[in-house]
């Protein structure tokens, strides 16, 4: 779906200045490089994310897509560049974002139940709930109620599914009420019911006024789920609306050899439903 009002032109093969990064991105970063060894898995990227958006993060395998979003969370150390969300540096920001992880990356034998996994999501509001611990389960129940985890609440989180555990995390991060979420794969190894009830909650979200992005690795669905693209290769390769960003081109300059050209194909064919 376009919404053009939502539009951020791509600025490719440009460097930006670091005190171009706009106050109402809800997540803008400025040469952004990382390494976690001599290989950069981010270099120099600029991003600019639309607010009220769904943004997809999308390039192949080890092309440092979860990475960029742990820079952007501060969680692993930046070479250099600038990061920005709302406009602030991310330590005075912490409290409006939400974290969705990439699933292969959480420890399930962790003993909790879900509705535990939910209430750590709203540790942060405790000031304002106060000791009403009664008021915090409700608002836990509530969440798990949105991705239809009601009925497993007393469950240990290690005794789901994985698409379980993805609704878990995803009503956890529902409970923080933040004003960006930032999702890692959150339709990874999901049935196809469960997917549509993820894409139903985000894009409520996204209606409600609030900022998503999400790496995202089916290229069938970027058209029908996300307003804006930003493709990466170790190196930002494309960033803008989908309709212009997200192309055969694009997609041949991000997988290189990976993707045939008739797979490409097919995914400019593919309407990709919304
Ligand atoms: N903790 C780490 N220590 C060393 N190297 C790492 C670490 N995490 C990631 N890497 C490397 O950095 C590169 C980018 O990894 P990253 O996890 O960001 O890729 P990705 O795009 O999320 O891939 P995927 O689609 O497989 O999730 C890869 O080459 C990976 O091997
Ligand atoms: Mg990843």
């Amino acid at each position: 779906m376009h919404r053009p009002d939502l539009a951020i032109a791509a600025h490719d093969g440009q460097a930006l200045p670091t005190d171009t990064c706009p106050a109402d991105s809800p997540l803008a970063v400025r040469g952004l490089t990382v390494s976690y060894g001599e290989k950069p898995a981010v270099f120099s990227v600029d991003a600019t994310f639309p607010a009220r958006a769904m943004s997809a993060i999308i390039g192949p395998n080890g092309a440092g897509k979860s990475t960029f979003l742990k820079a952007a969370l501060g969680v692993v150390p930046r070479l250099s560049g600038e990061v920005r969300v709302f406009g602030t540096p991310i330590e005075k920001a912490r409290d409006r974002i939400a974290y969705v992880p990439q699933r292969a990356s959480v420890d399930w034998d962790f003993p909790a139940t879900v509705l535990d996994v939910v209430q750590m999501g709203l540790y942060r509001r405790v000031g304002l709930l106060g000791r009403m611990s009664g008021r915090m389960r409700a608002l836990a129940l509530d969440c798990l109620g949105r991705v239809g985890m009601a009925d497993f609440a007393h469950r240990q989180i290690g005794q789901l599914s994985g698409g379980q555990q993805q609704r878990v995390f995803l009503a956890r991060a529902l409970a923080q009420d933040a004003d960006l979420y930032l999702l890692d794969e959150p339709f990874a190894g999901v049935d196809a019911a469960t997917e549509r009830a993820i894409i139903d909650v985000l894009k409520g979200l996204r209606d409600a006024g609030k900022s998503v992005v999400a790496v995202h690795h089916d290229l069938s669905t970027v058209r029908g789920y996300f307003d804006h693209a930003f493709l990466i290769n170790v190196r930002r390769m494309a960033e803008g609306p989908v309709e212009t960003a997200f192309t055969a081109e694009t997609l041949h300059a991000t997988y290189g050899g990976r993707l045939a050209t008739t797979q490409i194909d097919e995914v400019m064919l593919s309407g990709g439903a919304a």
